[in-house]
């Protein structure tokens, strides 16, 4: 089965040609960092006119990377959820026109999904060899931070086992980045600097260390990091930065951590794997490599081209959904939230 998946949630304009074995066929990305980076965070608005410039080019690359026409597909694939709603309107509005145009059948994507199923991607001879069921994932993303047991390739099969009480494991990087002056996005900034840095060096409390709690919380990091700038400065020594980067990258990847490995324990399943912008921070790679091997299970890491936001995972879990019945109409709606079953709420509850 070949899938054409579009994906449009956020700042990023992208278009792929999958295999539903996983094969990458291509895996088109068009940026906006650049048309973001001058105000220091996403503007809505200007994304949803840039997808809308983009997305014309990026498909008929995509396809044409791929060799293939729209004849030669199987399913458009298409995230409508969650994210912004005027970008991700763009995105499906336009992949209707497609599937209209083609006759092709349409299917509705969850991001979130795509970011936990994209450790089936292989890309290449380096690909790592997929997980089996069950598993749990640890989705670490700009806009999600969260654990989730999942049984199979669906929706349906993926339970969240935690979440993040305020910001996003990549929200607080880019948060943190912006306070020490690195610019947007902060994550790639920070993970370089940390390499050159001592962890541990700056005493950052640990959030919600309670380690039977699989709930997340990083916004009193963020704090500590604008306390720390507000009493001495943007650091302007490169020692200096270097080690409030190790330092906070040790706190938040050691929590990360330290919950997947509980909630895999918890649920008796011995493999993990993780997914999202933030999996590929070399920090956390390093650090659940190595627990893994320590406790005798099996880490699984996408490739680093399937962790950022792509259209390639989207295809994939279109795949899964199209193989296992679902349709979608040209009824199909763009939505701000997730399909996947939340347990945490925003904010509540003893720490
Ligand atoms: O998954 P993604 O591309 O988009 C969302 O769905 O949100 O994740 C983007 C996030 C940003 O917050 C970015 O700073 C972070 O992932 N990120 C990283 C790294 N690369 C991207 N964070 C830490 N280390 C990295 N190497
Ligand atoms: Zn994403």
């Amino acid at each position: 089965m070949l899938v054409l998946g579009i994906e449009s949630s956020c700042d990023e304009t992208g278009a792929a040609v999958v295999r539903d074995d996983g094969l990458v066929l291509s895996d088109v990305v068009q940026s906006q960092i650049d048309l973001h980076a001058r105000y220091g965070g996403i503007i809505p608005e200007l994304a949803a006119r840039d997808h809308l410039r983009s997305f014309g080019p990026v498909v008929t690359e995509a396809l044409a990377k791929a060799s293939v026409t729209l004849a030669d597909l199987d399913v458009i694939a298409v995230t409508c959820r969650p994210g912004l709603v005027g970008a991700l309107l763009v995105g499906v509005q336009a992949v209707k026109g497609l599937a209209w145009a083609s006759d092709k059948p349409l299917v509705g994507v969850d991001h979130l999904v795509g970011h936990i199923l994209s450790v089936f991607l292989r890309r290449g001879e380096k690909s790592p060899e997929p997980p089996t069921f069950p598993f749990v994932s640890l989705l670490v993303s700009g806009g999600h931070t969260a654990l989730y047991r999942v049984d199979g390739p669906h929706v349906s099969l993926m339970r969240e086992l935690g979440a993040t009480r305020d910001d996003a494991a990549g929200e607080a990087f880019d948060k943190v980045a912006k306070l020490l002056g690195l610019g947007y996005p902060g994550g790639p900034a920070i993970d370089r600097l940390a390499a050159q840095g001592r962890a541990g060096s700056v005493p950052f409390t640990r959030p919600m260390a309670r380690i039977d709690s699989l709930e997340f919380s990083f916004s009193g990091l963020k704090t500590q990091v604008a306390q720390l700038v507000e009493r001495e400065g943007v650091p302007t020594s490169g020692e200096r930065l270097a080690d409030i980067c190790a330092s906070f990258q040790d706190v938040v990847t050691d929590t990360l951590q330290r919950k997947l490995f509980r909630a895999a324990e918890e649920q008796g399943v011995n493999q993990v794997v993780i997914g999202g912008g933030v999996a590929a921070n070399r920090g956390l790679r390093a650090r659940v490599t190595a627990e893994a091997e320590k406790r005798g299970m099996r880490a699984v890491l996408p490739e680093l081209a399937s962790c950022t936001d792509n259209a390639a995972m989207i295809a994939y879990a279109g795949a899964m959904a199209f193989a296992r019945g679902d349709r979608a109409g040209f009824d199909l709606a763009a939505t701000s939230r997730t399909s996947l079953p939340q347990g945490t709420r925003k904010g509540r509850g003893a720490r």
